[in-house]
């Protein structure tokens, strides 16, 4: 078994999807470890997602994830990190595969509805930065 960090985002929530998001992810088999609601401040927000920065779409990046609460989930199953990609799909929506989280519920590539780890060692970190006491907690 091992973890990963999803994080449901602004547009899947305020739409109303988080419910079935979360629905989804537990049919797939994860299990939901910790999960809370955040609201990301533009340096959280940047910090989170450092590796992007001076990308092209990163100031858009940073202002849609600060635009309401986002809802980060730890999940556990056998290569998480592997399945949890299968299973939201392709960045942009138009490109991911029928019944994955992002065909369903995103609106676009920048506007879409989940983010998930994309390796062990970033799960790790993602993970500690919205659960800092995670470790302690699961001892
Ligand atoms: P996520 O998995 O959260 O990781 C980085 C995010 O940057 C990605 O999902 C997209 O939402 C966003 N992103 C990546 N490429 C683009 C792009 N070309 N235009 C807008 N947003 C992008």
């Amino acid at each position: 078994m091992s973890l990963t960090l999803a994080i449901i985002k602004p547009d899947a929530v305020a739409a109303g999807y988080s419910g079935k998001i979360i629905s989804h992810l537990e049919a797939e088999g994860f299990k939901v470890c910790a999960m809370r609601m955040a609201r990301l401040n533009r340096t959280q927000a940047r910090a989170f997602y450092e590796v992007h920065e001076g990308r092209p779409f990163f100031d858009d990046l940073v202002e849609f994830m600060t635009s309401g609460p986002v809802i980060p989930t730890v999940l556990e199953a056998d290569d998480a990190v592997r399945r949890l990609r299968d299973t939201i799909g392709a960045t942009d929506p138009d490109e991911a595969d029928e019944g994955t989280i992002r065909k369903l519920y995103a609106e676009s590539k920048g506007r879409n509805a989940i983010h998930a780890s994309d390796s062990d060692a970033n799960a790790g970190i993602e993970i500690n930065f919205f659960f800092s006491s995670y470790e302690r907690l699961h001892l």
